[in-house]
């Protein structure tokens, strides 16, 4: 056996480097445990830095792909009021995406690498981006329930324990209470002045994106594979479950205040629980979508791929700027 080979000090060297890790995965964890942050710096578990690469760019590549439903309207919409603001929003987006890049950066991935991975489909984004928006009330339905859910998933990480990851979410959850204000008010308008063919197009909306919205909040708890240790780091703050919970309660008192009902047969308050009972997920479509077979999977990494291809004279063009402005400093 190896260990048998190994001389007595050799035996001894491996033990010593055996406690020593065990005594800097210790402290690390008693930081956690004291609420502390961990900075880009610091020492970290080779895991939990590998956990939050794999989170944190999952959730840029979503705010980028998630630009793409609600770009399709931007030259569509009713007014120049909702024109304006659904840019201000899918623009929101894509900054949303850079923070978030530029978080995981920290972590020593390149931008590169994680827009190779999402270009060649090896990288996960959040799965509701592959449904399409078939009317305006789409996107009204995507600020309240989509936006929403977001929202409910991140303010938790705005306490999660990897510090650049915690800071970039405060700004992103500031802007996505705009974004699911935004989607409600449009919705509200053409439940309270718009005409009957309106308001049952706000309801096919609502029904096609109630129980995607559902799934936004990943997997039962009992089937999340990362949930454990990812509580234990502070990287997760609440289970999906709970998250899920919430949303619905929430919801609830939402849509009757619109008018629109929830499609789920199964909805029920539960007095004894204090909280709304809600009909079993279609687990088998989710996982579908997120094995590539959504309606709207394919078209969106094309449409991905299509940008950064004709994107790249930009960046041809800035890098040249740069070289120029650098070489323009070292003459001077
Ligand atoms: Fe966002
Ligand atoms: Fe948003």
């Amino acid at each position: 056996m190896y260990t048998q080979s190994m001389s007595l000090e050799q035996q001894a060297q491996v033990q010593a480097a055996n406690a020593d890790e065990q005594g800097r995965l210790d402290a690390f964890q008693a930081r956690i445990d004291a609420g502390e942050f961990i900075e880009a710096k610091d020492w970290m578990p080779a895991a939990y830095r590998k956990t939050l690469v794999r989170q944190i760019s999952q959730h840029a590549h979503s705010e980028i792909v998630g630009m793409l439903p609600e770009g399709n309207w931007i030259s569509r919409a009713p007014t120049l009021k909702r024109k304006a603001i659904l840019l201000a929003k899918v623009q929101d987006e894509g900054g949303h995406g850079l923070y978030l890049y530029a978080a995981a950066e920290t972590l020593g991935v390149s931008r590169d690498e994680m827009t190779e991975a999402l270009l060649t489909g090896k990288a996960k984004y959040s799965s509701i981006f592959n449904y399409p928006t078939l009317t305006w009330a789409d996107v009204g339905v995507i600020g309240w329930l989509v936006d929403g859910a977001a929202i409910m998933n991140q303010v938790p990480l705005c306490r999660c324990s990897f510090g650049p990851y915690a800071r970039a979410m405060i700004r992103v959850c500031r802007e996505e209470s705009f974004h699911q204000r935004q989607g409600y008010e449009s919705l509200l308008v053409i439940m309270q002045e718009g005409t009957a063919a309106q308001k049952a197009m706000v309801q096919d909306a609502v029904n096609r994106w109630w129980w995607p919205s559902l799934m936004m909040f990943g997997p039962p708890d009992s089937e999340s594979q990362h949930s454990d240790q990812s509580m234990r780091w502070g990287i997760k703050r609440n289970s999906n479950d709970e998250l899920r919970q919430k949303f619905v309660d929430a919801c609830v008192d939402q849509a009757k205040v619109l008018g629109v009902s929830l499609p789920d047969p199964d909805l029920v308050w539960n007095e004894a629980r204090g909280h709304w009972d809600f009909g079993a997920i279609d687990w088998d479509e989710f996982w579908r979508v997120v094995g590539g077979e959504g309606p709207c999977n394919r078209e969106r990494l094309a449409t991905r791929v299509r940008a950064w291809e004709e994107g790249a004279w930009v960046r041809d063009a800035a890098l040249a700027f740069a070289s120029k402005k650098h070489a323009l400093k070292d003459a001077a």
